[in-house]
């Protein structure tokens, strides 16, 4: 159980994107999301959650922001407690932030790296709509496991440790420290966090790079989908990073395929969720088992 603080899962995931009308296509028609679309906001929808993605047009083609879910007004207020407590400034969100994010109650702040954090309440569930993909599919794997996760670069390591593990309240589930080839030294060393038994929420390394986000991932159910959506986008020409693979931490049998913003997407299957009565903090010096191999 984690702390009356920490966030219940990650809800939601924003991102800035400078081509919505190929985001429309790309999430419906590749990932098998629903889209409602708008010209500035677009949510894109994968469950019984009103979306899980929001779309925002803009030109960074980057992370946008996160979106935490906390248990109840109790937890928000003892996250808030705690964030004021640490200096970080906090915003109540304004109204037509409710709107906008189809929540009860919302507060809003920055990480040490500058970006853009959300934590709501009451997320709207549509549970007379149920979600219906545009394509063939089973389902995806979400419920009290968020909407999937996501890696990042971040200013400062150590900060951001203090921030996600000991402010936020979330678990390290473990490291991944690639082994630099004979010659090339190699500082990667890559934190996997998480809220709930999804094995990471988050996993963050430091480095400056053009672009915060280097993958968000979506889980479906069934591995036919993976296969099936892997052979999708060569069909269709979407460029694939990272070919089939499976990774040693948390056991996602996964492909790598770029978005329309040039950051990419894992489609993956069958990872290992976290007993926190057996877990314990992992040190891994390769990210995948097999595969996962750069143009597939
Ligand atoms: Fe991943």
């Amino acid at each position: 159980m984690m702390s009356d603080h920490a966030p219940a899962q990650l809800a939601y995931l924003g991102l800035n994107v400078s081509d919505l009308p190929h985001w429309h296509d790309y999430a419906a028609r590749i990932l098998g999301l629903e889209v409602d679309a708008g010209s500035d906001l677009s949510y894109l929808r994968m469950d019984d959650y009103s979306y899980r993605l929001l779309l925002t047009r803009g030109t960074r083609d980057d992370l946008d922001l996160l979106g935490w879910e906390m248990r109840d007004d109790a937890a928000l207020q003892a996250l808030r407690a705690r964030l004021e407590a640490a200096g970080v400034a906090v915003r109540s969100g304004s109204r037509d932030a409710l709107n906008a994010r189809r929540v009860t109650a919302l507060i809003e702040f920055e990480d040490p790296s500058g970006i853009r954090m959300e934590a709501c309440v009451g997320p709207l569930i549509e549970r007379a709509r149920p979600f219906r993909s545009p394509r063939a599919m089973s389902n995806f794997v979400t419920g009290a496991l968020g909407f999937g996760h996501i890696t990042m670069t971040v200013d400062s390591l150590d900060k951001s440790l203090a921030f996600y593990r000991d402010l936020l309240g979330m678990r390290l589930s473990d490291w991944v420290r690639p082994q630099p080839e004979r010659g090339v030294e190699s500082h990667l060393n890559i934190a996997f966090l998480r809220c709930n038994s999804r094995h990471h929420s988050v996993a963050f390394w430091e480095m400056q790079l053009p672009k915060r986000l280097h993958h968000f991932m979506l889980q479906v159910a069934n591995v036919d989908d993976v296969g099936a959506t892997y052979y999708l986008c060569k069909d269709r020409d979407v460029p694939i990073e990272l070919g089939l693979g499976r990774h040693t931490n948390d056991g996602m049998l996964s492909f790598y395929a770029q978005t329309p913003s040039g950051f990419s997407v894992e489609y993956g299957w069958g990872a290992t969720e976290v007993d926190e009565t057996t877990w314990r903090t992992q040190l891994h010096t390769t990210g995948s088992s097999w595969g996962h191999r750069p143009g597939g």
